[in-house]
């Protein structure tokens, strides 16, 4: 069974990425099984190794989005990409707008090892 910490780097994890093309969003949210059973509205993928993300994990403690303890805020800015379903989008033909940003970015951490399971928000 998928760990949440896979499930983080499935939805979350592209360091090789972006690939310079109107089409990234649609194809990632496809190829990362974002696209079952409904189009996930929100998501962000990170263009960083995979260690510089983990090791947020011991970087500046935050409350989350919703009042949890355990998220982590990035001290550096890193590349991310923010994929929002546009208004025209209907399940199966899911469709999504790119944005290309430079943010700090939070994360929730769990487990031993400690290491992200959840994408919370950039600032
Ligand atoms: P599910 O994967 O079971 O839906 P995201 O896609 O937003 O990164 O979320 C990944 C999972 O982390 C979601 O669960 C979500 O409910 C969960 N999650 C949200 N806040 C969390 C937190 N503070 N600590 C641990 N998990 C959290």
């Amino acid at each position: 069974k998928e760990s949440p910490a896979m499930k983080f780097q499935r939805r979350h994890m592209d360091p090789g990425g972006p690939s310079n093309n109107s089409n990234y969003c649609n194809q990632m949210m496809r190829r990362r099984n974002m696209t079952e059973g409904r189009c996930k509205p929100v998501n962000t993928f990170i263009h960083k190794p995979l260690a510089d993300v983990q090791a947020i994990c011991l970087q500046g403690n935050t409350p989350c989005k919703h009042g949890q303890p355990n998220c982590h805020k990035s001290s550096s800015r890193m590349k991310i990409t923010d994929c929002r379903e546009t208004n025209g989008s209907q399940y199966p033909n899911c469709d999504y707008r790119n944005s290309h940003k430079e943010r700090h970015i939070i994360v929730a951490c769990a487990g031993n090892p400690y290491v992200p399971v959840h994408f919370d928000a950039s600032v």
